[in-house]
């Protein structure tokens, strides 16, 4: 398994540019399998997630050719409509095959997502949204295996706002008779992001981006081009890696709209961001100063940038708390940074970060996606080598990270495993 090493301590300058959103990319190629017609997807990040996604979609028959950053799809022959275990174990987002093969074939088997590092991560809510629909769901030997004849409009309240949920349940009532109406749903740029791809398909959908949004089912949809989003959680840790080394980095491509909850708190920290027509720039030029944070749906503080905001925290003057409301088991970077000398106390879903002048380099392992880009901010700060193992958790979600860090200046690389 490949390690990054970074030697720290070097304030970052330059230009960095921000791929496409995987959480909007891998619910838009899913949605391919709702209808025939060539579907041209551009931007697209190339991540490990998406060529999982890619291969799933290809044991079901659809017809994926990546070139770079563009992805055509052609779903007309689908014919498959089992998501196995060996690949859905790699990926919990396979979950987002489910909705559509219902829709489309009027039958799924999709290998249950284990939890994960992060948490349980049940996909009750999924479930219950596609029985209300009128599909029969089943779950035995680790499978879901949902059927029907033909999906019908219904009104589902979700107990929670749930992001693939709310995905999973728009691309299945696309194609459902008659009106669906989904209250309380996510509200994340990315479920905006998907929904401007089906529209452009044919989808008939209003609401997009508040909590209630309603679908007229319609009988086929056509194929399409798509642009996807900015990575905002991307965007998001190099902002902060502009952050925690005090240099001044230009983040192309990252919308602020996206992340005014995470600005305002970094501006708190005593960072000044200036919003650019093409991006924001970074500087800071004195220490960081510790702020309260917790996790919430959008447009609340993500979840997905908790992780790096505790390595700013861990260098702040003062004592910073963090609030991680949306998984229960979200601080598995802490033991990690303790081993770089930070000093964190995790009670539950709070943890009290006092900040220390520095933290020192260490061997460290990665255990999610974002723990793993929490652990390369704090290695970019911290005095002498750290070097990160497991590093195909970063790799599932960041697209040449050491190469775009290299360019701005940091000692940071890629050691292949020789073993
Ligand atoms: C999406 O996961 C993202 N993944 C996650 O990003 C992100 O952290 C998460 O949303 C929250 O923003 C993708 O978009 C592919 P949820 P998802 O369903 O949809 C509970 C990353 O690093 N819940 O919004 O799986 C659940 O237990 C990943 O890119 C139920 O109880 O998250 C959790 O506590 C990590 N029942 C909360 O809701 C359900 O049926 C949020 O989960 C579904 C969810």
């Amino acid at each position: 398994m490949d390690q990054i090493h970074i030697t720290g301590g070097s304030p970052l300058h330059g230009v960095i540019e921000v791929s496409g959103a995987k959480n909007s990319a891998l619910p838009i190629l899913a949605a391919s399998l709702l209808g025939g017609g060539e579907c041209i997807v551009d931007n697209v990040p190339q991540v490990r997630d998406l060529i999982t996604m890619a291969k799933l979609l290809s044991l079901l028959g659809v017809d994926v050719q990546t070139e770079g950053a563009r992805v055509r799809l052609e779903a007309r022959n689908v014919q498959s409509v089992e998501a196995p275990y060996d690949l859905v174990k790699t990926m919990r987002a396979s979950i987002l095959a489910l909705g559509p093969l219902l829709a489309r074939l009027g039958e799924a088997k999709v290998s249950l997502p284990g939890g994960c590092a992060i948490g349980t991560r049940p996909v009750n809510l999924h479930l219950k949204g596609l029985a209300m629909m009128g599909a029969e769901v089943l779950v035995e030997h680790g499978y879901i295996h949902a059927k029907a004849t033909r999906l019908k409009g219904a009104r589902i309240d979700l107990d929670f706002p749930t992001v693939t949920g709310t995905e999973n349940l728009i691309m299945a009532a696309c194609l459902a008779t008659g009106t669906t109406s989904l209250h309380n749903v996510a509200r994340e740029p990315e479920i905006i992001d998907l929904c401007a791809f089906l529209a452009k398909r044919g989808a008939k959908i209003l609401g997009a981006g508040t909590d209630t949004i309603t679908i007229e089912g319609v009988s086929e949809l056509h194929g399409a081009q798509h642009t996807v989003m900015p990575d905002r959680v991307e965007a998001g840790t190099f902002v902060m890696a502009g952050a925690i080394t005090g240099g001044d980095i230009m983040v192309q491509g990252c919308l602020t709209d996206h992340l005014g909850a995470v600005f305002t708190k970094i501006q708190e920290m005593g960072v000044q961001l200036t919003e650019r027509s093409d991006g924001v720039r970074v500087r800071r030029s004195a220490p960081l100063q510790a702020v309260e944070v917790k996790t919430l749906p959008y447009p609340g503080f993500p979840t997905d940038l908790q992780a790096q905001m505790m390595a700013l925290m861990s260098v702040a003057e003062g004592t910073s708390i963090m609030t991680e409301t949306i998984f229960e088991g979200r601080f598995q970077h802490v033991p990690e940074f303790h081993r770089m000398g930070a000093s964190i106390e995790v009670d539950g879903h709070h943890a009290v970060v006092k900040g220390i002048p520095t933290l020192t380099g260490a061997q460290v392992m990665a255990s999610d996606l974002r723990a793993s880009a929490g652990l390369v901010l704090a290695g970019l700060a911290a005095e002498g080598e750290t070097m990160i193992s497991r590093v195909y958790h970063l790799d599932r979600g960041y697209e040449r990270l050491e190469e775009k860090l290299g360019a701005l200046g940091a000692q940071v690389a890629r050691v292949r495993d020789v073993a």
